[in-house]
């Protein structure tokens, strides 16, 4: 079984002291820092955008995984690259309005790790065309907007079938710059707690997004370890 990767959500950390909380789940265990830009189109929520990428892109050395919920990815791409971003990760539906092949290619041009997702209503059969392209799938497993939602058991068929799709397939696409593995990652989000966490990594998830489990938590080490626990 591969690692998993724990990586907070820091949309559920105390924004007035922003560093201070990302100094704090660093030395807790996180693996990467998950950074939620929202524009209040492609989801009716705003969030945050490079310019705090790239105040947290100076607080840590840890891999800055960048998801996209926005329109027009592609314009924005280079200003996420710019700020530090490890790993970018946008939209397959058609309401996130770019060309998603182009932007894969622009993601992995610029050097960084290049990630795809859907939403809970959204068919795998829409991402298969790119998944040759891509280093790492995220399975929303909520409704994208917001934190502290309830996780969608039901969204286990896709991590299945990528967890399949990585058992079957050649993996010699040598358009990969990180695939050491052979195999791309799966990557969880949306009310990921030690149970949902629990069932995600037994259908072959192997990186969790939590932000209310963990910022909310008493004891930040505590919360990932048991995030973690599972996994043995
Ligand atoms: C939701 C975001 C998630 C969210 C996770 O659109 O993509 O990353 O912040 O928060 P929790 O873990 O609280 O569901
Ligand atoms: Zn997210």
């Amino acid at each position: 079984m591969p690692k998993i990767l724990i990586a907070p959500s820091i949309l559920a950390a105390d924004f007035s002291r922003l560093a201070e909380e990302i100094h704090k789940v660093e030395a807790a265990g996180a693996d990467w820092i998950h950074c939620d830009i929202m524009d209040g189109h492609f989801v009716d929520n705003i969030s945050f955008g490079p310019t705090v990428v790239g105040f947290v892109r100076k607080q840590t050395n840890l891999p800055l995984d960048v998801h996209l919920m926005i329109e027009h990815a592609d314009h924005y791409v280079p200003r996420f690259v710019d700020a530090g971003a490890n790993s970018i990760t946008v939209h397959v539906e058609a309401e996130a309005k770019h060309d998603v092949g182009k932007t894969l290619q622009q993601i992995r041009d610029a050097g960084c790790r290049v990630g795809l997702t859907l939403n809970p209503d959204t068919g795998f059969e829409l991402l298969e065309p790119f998944l040759d392209q891509i280093d790492m799938l995220l399975v929303m497993t909520v409704h994208p907007g917001f934190g502290g939602q309830s996780f969608r058991a039901e969204q286990m068929e896709k991590v299945k079938r990528a967890a399949d799709w990585n058992k079957s397939r050649d993996r010699k696409s040598a358009s990969r710059t990180d695939s050491s593995r052979g195999e791309i990652d799966i990557e969880v989000d949306g009310g990921i707690n030690p149970e949902t966490a629990r069932v995600s990594i037994e259908n072959g998830a192997n990186v969790l997004v939590a932000g209310t489990s963990i910022f909310r938590a008493p004891d930040y080490a505590k919360a990932i370890r048991e995030l973690r626990e599972i996994s043995g």
